[in-house]
């Protein structure tokens, strides 16, 4: 089974992973995912590959803990084994030697834009990075973005580090300073997503963003993760998880979303009274 090799707290609630997985290393390209079981009866959690050694053999995950799943996930430590982590699954991102490149990461979602920006810039493509969170502790990969973007602009909505503002209020600024991208790359929570392609459509620049609907089996059978994307059906495990954001119907991803929360705050409460409740 595979073992955690290090755990790190990016931010409160959200922890990187390295975790054993040689093949996964070697074969996975940005934007590719793995899902993952913590045990028999947990629930599978999609999950963007951060980073990957190949070295140690090991990938990086950066899991968020909204839920009891990635709660339970969150508490495992160096030692400890995870079930099973299939992939690479997904569509890799579409990456073009010399690319100019806009990544813009709200909150969690800098996780998925990371590797896409790395990967940009190992094609010799040139990157220019906006990362946002809503108050300084919730930022994210500062350091590893500015390594890979210039420049690399940071927002927060309090204005408690970076700029103050959202992330589109410093996309708009790039535009108007005479910047041009062949691409945006936006990952975030949908209505930043949405924002995003706002600015972008009008302006005729082709953005991409990347979508973490609730999924099951990951091999495009169980219809879980379905999506509409220019009037057509897609599956997100097998076709994304990146669209053309000026394609998504962004309402209906909205509203699957929305039809799980009922049970995933149900699950929490329980797991919560489980951890309250006195060992015997
Ligand atoms: P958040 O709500 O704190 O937002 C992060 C930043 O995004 C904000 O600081 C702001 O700059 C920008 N933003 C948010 N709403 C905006 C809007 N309406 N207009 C312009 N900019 C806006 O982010 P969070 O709490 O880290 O995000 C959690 C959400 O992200 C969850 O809903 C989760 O499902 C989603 N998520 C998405 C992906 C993905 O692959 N798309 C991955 C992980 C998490
Ligand atoms: Fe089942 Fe995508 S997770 S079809």
């Amino acid at each position: 089974m595979p073992r955690i090799l290090a755990k790190e707290t990016l931010a409160p609630d959200v922890v990187r992973f390295w975790i054993e997985a040689p093949a996964i290393a070697k074969k996975r390209r940005p934007g590719q995912f793995v899902i993952i079981r913590t045990d028999e009866t947990g629930e599978r959690i999609p999950l963007t590959i951060a980073d990957a050694d190949t070295a140690r053999g090991a990938i990086a995950l950066i899991v968020q803990g909204v839920g009891k799943s990635t709660h339970k996930l969150n508490r495992l430590e160096p030692g400890d084994t995870i079930l099973d982590v299939a992939g690479p699954l997904g569509q890799p991102t579409h990456i073009e030697p010399g690319m100019r490149v806009c990544c813009v990461g709200g909150g969690i979602g800098t996780a998925v834009v990371y590797p896409i920006a790395a990967g940009v810039r190992a094609a010799a493509g040139r990157v220019a990075a906006i990362v946002g969170a809503r108050t300084k502790d919730l930022i994210i990969l500062e350091r590893e973005m500015a390594a890979v973007a210039e420049p690399c602009i940071i927002t927060t909505d309090d204005g408690s580090h970076g700029r103050k503002g959202l992330v589109t209020e410093a996309l708009r600024m790039l535009f108007a300073e005479g910047y041009e991208f062949d691409e945006v790359v936006a990952v975030g929570p949908l209505p930043m997503m949405q924002a995003v392609c706002a600015v972008t459509r009008p302006l005729g620049v082709k953005t991409i963003v990347s979508l973490n609907p609730i999924m099951v089996d990951g091999t495009g059978m169980c219809g879980g993760c379905r999506v509409t994307i220019g009037g057509e059906q897609k599956f997100v495990c097998v076709d994304g998880p990146e669209f053309d954001g000026h394609q998504v119907d962004f309402a209906e991803v909205a509203a699957r979303l929305r039809a799980y929360r009922e049970d995933e705050a149900t699950a929490m409460d329980r797991y919560r009274a489980e951890l309250a409740a006195p060992q015997r």
